[in-house]
């Protein structure tokens, strides 16, 4: 008798539980169809998926970032970011990331091209993320590649990164310091005075902002990601999804579409032209770190040239250093 009932009200949550499911998943079902807007403009398919990807784009049509990379992703690529030595406990999240990110999914980043370039685009820029902020060194735990977002801000900077150079178009606010902050650093003021332009944030009066909001950083980080640093230059964007055709000189100077020609764009001869420096190969080994996590695979990434740039040419000669803590 006992023994009846208790099976027989398993058997009635079994069934609840199965009813609840089935309705949740219809309902999700109909939820993600209606998400989706679809229209046609001279033969060119447009789409708007809301809060993620919103605005007609073709490149809303695609999968969303939030379709490929989850919560347990972003958690395994940056494993040690709040250990207890980390330097940004709490600081970096998923959620974040992905609010930023969504600003730049209508024009492209993570939507371009099929799955395989999505996530391997994802890797890229993590992967200066992740190196840009690491505090892994050879015998960390968990290998030197799982300490990237350790930081959200230099540690001691000896200077505060003032040109007056730039006195007229980004003055440097008084009492303000401009050493490097953020998910791939800013440094100088003239930089913050270019992100905050097109963020629309007073980054020269507040360039503290980018330590103090995550989602913020993230913006910055692939605003830069997304913009040529001159306008006669590609994007790292461009030049890493095959939106970039290089010229006789870029041939010469051995850039190439691909991994290795990003880090000549937003670090130039910080990095780039060098020979075999660990800077460069640091980035790398990043990039390779990310692309296995992800279930791409490393081999994805093609041949060497493709990812070194220890031979080209910089772009950007005069470019200031570009690197963190
Ligand atoms: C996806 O795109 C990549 C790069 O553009 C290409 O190499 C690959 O063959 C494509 N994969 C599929 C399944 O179409
Ligand atoms: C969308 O995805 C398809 C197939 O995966 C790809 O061929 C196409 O280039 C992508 N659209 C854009 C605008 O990148
Ligand atoms: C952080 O920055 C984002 C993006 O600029 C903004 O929408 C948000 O309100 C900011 N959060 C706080 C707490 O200021
Ligand atoms: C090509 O490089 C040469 C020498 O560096 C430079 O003078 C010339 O302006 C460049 N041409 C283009 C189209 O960028």
């Amino acid at each position: 008798m006992e023994k009846k009932s208790v099976a027989a009200m398993t058997l009635v949550s079994v069934l609840v539980l199965l009813v609840l499911l089935v309705l949740g998943g219809v309902e999700g079902q109909q939820e993600s169809d209606r998400k989706t807007l679809v229209k046609y403009k001279l033969g060119k398919k447009y789409c708007d998926k809301g809060w993620e990807c919103k605005g007609w784009s073709v490149y809303c049509c695609n999968l969303t970032i939030t379709d490929y990379f989850q919560t347990y992703q972003f958690e395994n690529l940056f494993s040690k970011r709040n250990s207890p030595v980390a330097h940004a406990v709490g600081f970096w999240d998923y959620r974040s990331f992905i609010t930023a990110a969504s600003l730049f999914e209508p024009l492209g980043f993570g939507t371009t091209g099929n799955k395989t370039l999505q996530m391997m685009e994802l890797a890229a820029f993590l992967s200066h993320v992740g190196s840009k902020t690491s505090c892994g060194y050879g015998v960390a735990t968990g290998g030197p590649l799982a300490w990237g977002l350790c930081y959200n801000h230099e540690m001691s900077p000896m200077q505060s990164y003032c040109d007056d150079y730039f006195k007229l178009t980004y003055p440097c606010a008084p009492g303000a310091d401009y050493y490097g902050r953020g998910a791939i650093p800013i440094f100088w003021n003239y930089n913050y005075g270019a992100v905050g332009e097109a963020l629309k944030i007073d980054l020269l009066s507040h360039p503290e902002y980018i330590e103090q909001n995550a989602t913020l950083a993230f913006q910055a980080a692939i605003w830069r990601w997304m913009t040529p640093i001159k306008k006669s230059q590609p994007s790292a964007h461009d030049v890493f999804v095959g939106n970039w055709k290089p010229t006789k000189n870029d041939t010469m100077e051995n850039r190439v579409p691909g991994f290795g020609t990003t880090m000549n764009i937003l670090y130039g001869d910080g990095v780039c032209g060098q020979g075999d420096v660990d800077s460069m190969n640091n980035i790398i080994s990043h990039y390779l770190y990310y692309l296995d996590l992800l279930g791409v695979g490393r081999e994805q990434a093609g041949p060497h040239d493709f990812l070194t740039c220890a031979e080209q040419v910089p772009l950007n000669p005069s470019s200031k250093p570009a690197s963190s803590s």
